[in-house]
């Protein structure tokens, strides 16, 4: 695992950006993993922003998310497919046909997941997944005690990552109790991967995925488990280490 830290979030936010950027100027039909959540807001940004300098096209690219609410329509305003046409999709020159993120409208939840699973083995796997973490280390929806095999399928949200991702909803009651995640397994497949981690709040579980056992309790120190695995942190982030 590479550890890589910034003395700014922006620095860090940049570095992540540059290097998805980097992968799709390697590999023009690379297939990306793709988060949301508010870590990755500025990762878009900047992504579409260094998209447009340098002149690169997407339009060969395929994209696989982590996650998606289960419950939520596509046009839900608080989905995740919402988040990435209004941040990424509809900014640069991806084909939205070649974009996915499972389904949350489905009726059976048990097939999407299959389904998914199969439509990432179809287009060759994934090369970069990106990631975030959550305060309780979780890593898509893939809470604490997750198998670390685990593989698409539904979680049960905590209640601490329901109210973190509160402010995306107008009630707090009104964010989803459940959610289809990539499992860790999934997750693991992936050529590369990188983490992004910015501020205090995460510095807990930073430490705990990059210095603790493998444990389910900490479902992001599956990470360590994986041949090409970058963290990037800004300092206060980082803060936590030994
Ligand atoms: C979202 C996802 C989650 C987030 C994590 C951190 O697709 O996979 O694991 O990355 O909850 O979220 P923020 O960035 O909002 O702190």
């Amino acid at each position: 695992m590479k550890v890589l830290i910034f003395p700014t979030a922006s620095e860090a936010i940049a570095s992540v950006a540059d290097r998805v950027l980097d992968e799709v100027k390697r590999k023009a039909s690379a297939v990306l993993g793709l988060a949301t959540g508010g870590t990755m807001e500025a990762v878009y940004d900047r992504l579409v922003l260094r998209a447009q300098v340098d002149d690169v096209s997407f339009a060969n690219v395929k994209s696989f998310n982590l996650d998606e609410y289960w419950g939520l329509p596509p046009d839900h305003p608080a989905s995740y497919h919402t988040y990435m046409r209004e941040r990424l999709f509809e900014r640069i020159d991806i084909k939205l046909a070649n974009t996915r993120l499972p389904r949350g409208d489905r009726t059976d939840a048990a097939a999407e997941c299959r389904a998914y699973e199969a439509a990432i083995a179809n287009a060759g796997g994934i090369d970069l997944q990106l990631l975030g973490i959550g305060r309780n280390g979780h890593i898509g929806f893939n809470e604490p005690t997750s198998s670390l095999a685990s593989r698409t399928r539904v979680k049960t949200l905590t209640e601490a990552t329901r109210q973190a991702n509160a402010a995306f909803f107008d009630r707090p009651e009104h964010v989803p109790p459940c959610a289809l995640t990539m499992g860790i397994g999934t997750i693991l497949d992936a050529r590369a991967c990188v983490l992004l981690a910015i501020g205090s709040a995460k510095s807990a579980a930073v430490a705990k995925a990059i210095e603790g056992p493998v444990a389910a309790t900490c479902p992001a120190s599956a990470l360590q488990l994986h041949g090409d695995m970058t963290m990037v942190l800004d300092r206060e982030a980082a803060v936590g280490l030994t």
